[in-house]
């Protein structure tokens, strides 16, 4: 073990299963060990990477940024805070943005708008949400709780009432968890990612808008991590043609930098009032410049790309020895083994010098920079297909 890792053994809380492997430092899609050994990033630090390692636009909008304003507060109005919610708006159909640093937060103000929202509407008992089984909102107490995976909540009760989990793909299960529980709103990821690169039918979402509308629920999408061009859309709800009221997203749009947006739609947008949410960070100046320049970015040929690439991978894994099932969409893609884990996958790419990442149900997933070159990912493409074998 490296110097490195044993320090972080001694003064790092072990929340974390690591890969034995120090990034140093990284250009693109290629990450350095400490050893000088290059990796070939199919993860992209967890679909935040959105354009590599140390990329020249984003850095330069980063750092003319800090030579402005670093910091303020949210008692004063700054240009990048205004510039990235035009531009989120712009592209996701919603009207106004609450700015925070996690998605996490962005589920908890979404939670958080959904119950005033019905609180007002309908009164403070009906303040139950409906999300669904295998999904993941995050890890504050709220969030866990909205998380549909029991293996997360264990130890950690109580954990914040009034969440209860449908079946995936079953829109009677929502229904009837509509009828028992006296619902403020219903909760979802388009594909479950860390649950598994689930993707969700589409007559289920429509089924789930229509519901909304029919109880006057809040229907919140949850797109910290397919958000921000990952499926070859801006928002992966935009594949399902519909229109959410309340979406958050994280992850990728901060380019490296955290930030969490709660997006509100015409339902919603005047929902909170001073004093209602906060974050000292939140729509911190440098972030948001570099967010406005992600999202300059992602225009039509990027997102095109982002297909493209999707296909290549996709067609790679078709009848490819070893695999028993490939699921997900753009560049979010879950790779079922037939026999062994997916861990042991994982170890097996990083010997071989490319990141993959795993999730639940023995997946190894892959969230490669939506600017992957063509050439590494035939590179990568052609060690995880032999990994599988
Ligand atoms: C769908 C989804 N929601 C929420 C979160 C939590 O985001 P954060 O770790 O930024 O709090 C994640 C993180 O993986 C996620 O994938």
């Amino acid at each position: 073990m490296s110097r490195i890792q044993n320090l972080d053994h001694q003064y790092i809380a072990s929340t974390y299963g690591r890969f034995p492997v120090v990034i140093k430092e990284g250009k693109g899609s290629v990450a350095v060990d400490e050893n000088g050994r290059m990796l070939i990033d199919m993860g992209s630090g967890i679909a935040v990477n959105v354009f590599g390692y140390a990329d020249e636009r984003w850095k330069k909008a980063v750092i003319s940024q800090l030579d402005k304003v670093s910091h303020t507060s949210n008692l004063y109005y700054t240009e990048p805070d205004v510039k990235l919610a035009k531009m989120l708006c712009d592209k996701s159909g919603m009207k106004k943005v609450f700015y925070c640093n996690s998605g996490a937060e962005a589920n908890e103000c979404a939670i958080k708008a959904a119950r005033k929202y019905a609180a007002e509407k309908k009164g403070n008992d009906y303040y139950t949400i409906i999300t669904l089984e295998h999904s993941f909102h995050g890890r504050t107490l709220t969030t866990l709780a909205a998380t549909g995976q029991d293996v997360f909540h264990q130890l950690f009760t109580p954990l914040t009432p009034g969440f209860v989990h449908a079946k995936i793909n079953d829109l009677e299960d929502v229904k009837r968890l509509a009828e028992e529980n006296k619902t403020a709103a219903i909760m979802i990821e388009c594909i479950q990612g860390e649950g598994g690169v689930n993707v969700l039918d589409e007559a289920f979402v429509q089924g789930i808008r229509e519901l909304c509308d029919e109880k006057d629920l809040i229907m919140i999408v949850d797109e910290v991590q397919t958000g921000n061009g990952r499926t070859g859309v801006h928002y992966s709800y935009q594949n399902y043609n519909i229109l959410p009221d309340v979406v958050t997203t994280a992850k990728g749009l901060g380019g490296g930098l955290p930030i969490g947006v709660t997006m509100l739609s015409d339902k919603v947008e005047n929902i909170f009032a001073p004093g209602d949410n906060g974050s000292t960070f939140g729509g911190n100046p440098v972030v948001c410049a570099g967010a406005c320049s992600i999202l300059e970015r992602l225009d039509s040929k990027m997102l095109a790309g982002v297909k493209q690439r999707s296909e290549y991978i996709f067609a790679r894994l078709k009848d490819a020895r070893g695999v028993r099932s490939v699921s997900g969409m753009g560049l979010m893609i879950g790779i079922e083994p037939e026999n062994g884990s997916a861990g042991d996958i994982a170890n097996k790419c990083l010997e071989k010098g490319v990141l993959v990442l795993t999730a639940h149900g023995n997946k190894v997933r892959l969230l490669p920079a939506l600017n992957i070159p063509m050439d590494l990912l035939e590179k990568a493409m052609d060690i995880i297909t032999e990994a599988f074998e």
